[in-house]
């Protein structure tokens, strides 16, 4: 597998990076990730791809979030909010704009250069022990620490929970959203995994680690982002009373059997038979003389296109918003990526729809293509066709 967001030009095709990716889980803590992932700095550095303020949808959900955390658990006295791959600042600058000490803290340069143009406050360096220890000395304590989308990018989760752990005053509480394992599995997402997102974490998994370094679960929510996400709240072990809707959640894993072999078995059967499905499509559809393109050029396409052995032959480009993405190849296969305008010039027959998570957002202003007689082929739940 190439690295999912590694897009490419011509020249580089020559040199392309690709790892042998294999997913596994711990039989002891349940947690499922990929082994042997790339160094992070082959993943996170000064030409990162995605931004995250490129959806509507995103920015508005995490306009909420930040707002729910201002109420409910940042103090008035010595406030001081951190959070870790803030990115272009989607979430950081509500806080900024309410006057809210705070550090983001991100590896990339350029997206922090855009977090910083909102007024927000960079550091950018990867999160862990050594560095929470610095922000202490600096700033003080946090009253929370944030982390979106962001916990399943990190190997050494073992150094960030140290981290979190020093970080947090008494009552500070950590809040932390990504994809949902339980979701990954019900949707057969295995797209999810991808050299960057190598844990897909659930409420026992997340509560294993964590639990390591003297911090717990005290809640949970859940919504629709990324296919699915679950966001944790945790805290100092005893800070706060673990909520109904967390002892339900566990109750929920338990019966879907996330720390039981047979149920990844069973995980690994369902994506070797979306594979078939969503080949067998695609080439039955091109002998009959359709055209198909893919619609976002997701990290998450990476996965899908290279596990299945999808090429320019079979997708004619995938348009992307994304300026930096645009006039470069898709990570291994090599699929040109374009601007959303080359899909309304001459629109296709089938939109393979890479972005199946912004679903609703992207339908709502495809309705031409879908008038057209355009057809979305959606690569999770065994792909449909709508
Ligand atoms: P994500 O699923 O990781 O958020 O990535 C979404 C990708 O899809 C990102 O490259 C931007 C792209 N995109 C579009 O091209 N058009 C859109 O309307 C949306 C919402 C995303």
């Amino acid at each position: 597998m190439p690295i999912g967001n590694a897009f490419v030009t011509k020249d580089d095709f020559k040199t392309e990076y690709f790892y042998h990716m294999q997913v596994a889980v711990c039989r002891s803590c349940a947690t499922l990730q990929v082994i042997d992932v790339p160094d992070p700095d082959q993943m996170f550095h000064d030409h990162y791809a995605y931004y995250a303020s490129t959806s509507a949808f995103m920015s508005k959900h995490f306009k909420a979030m930040a707002e729910d955390i201002i109420a409910r658990f940042v103090s008035k006295e010595s406030p001081f909010v951190v959070e870790i791959g803030s990115n272009d600042g989607i979430t950081l600058q509500h806080f900024a704009n309410a006057g809210i000490p705070h550090l983001g803290v991100d590896p990339s340069s350029n997206v922090a250069d855009a977090a910083r143009e909102k007024g927000i406050e960079m550091l950018v360096d990867f999160f862990n022990r050594d560095t929470a220890e610095q922000i202490v000395t600096k700033h003080g304590k946090a009253d929370v620490f944030i982390a979106t989308n962001t916990m399943h990018h990190i190997e050494d989760i073992n150094s960030v929970a140290a981290g979190v752990a020093k970080l947090l005053k008494p009552k500070g509480v950590m809040v932390q959203e990504d994809p949902y394992l339980g979701d990954m599995i019900e949707k057969t997402a295995f797209d999810q995994l991808y050299a960057e997102h190598m844990y897909i974490w659930s409420v026992t998994s997340l509560g294993n680690a964590f639990g390591r370094h003297g911090l717990e679960i005290f809640d949970i929510e859940t919504n629709d982002f990324h296919g699915g996400c679950m966001r944790y709240f945790l805290c100092h072990k005893g800070a706060y009373e673990p909520t109904p809707r967390l002892k339900a959640q566990q109750e929920k894993e338990k019966a879907l059997g996330l720390a039981k072999p047979e149920t990844y078995d069973a995980f690994r059967r369902a994506c070797e038979q979306s594979r078939t499905k969503l080949v067998e499509l695609v080439r039955r559809l091109k002998s009959e003389g359709k055209r198909i393109v893919g619609y976002g050029a997701t990290a998450k396409s990476a996965t899908i296109i290279n596990y299945c052995g999808l090429g320019p032959d079979d997708i004619e480009f995938i348009c992307d918003t994304t300026p930096i993405k645009q006039q470069k190849f898709s990570p291994g296969a090599h699929i040109p990526v374009v601007p959303p305008a080359e899909f309304s010039a001459n629109y296709p027959d089938y939109a393979v729809l890479f972005a199946w998570n912004h679903f609703t957002e992207i339908d709502a202003k495809e309705q031409a293509f879908r008038k057209n007689g355009g057809k979305w082929i959606i690569p999770v739940r065994l792909v449909e066709v709508i």
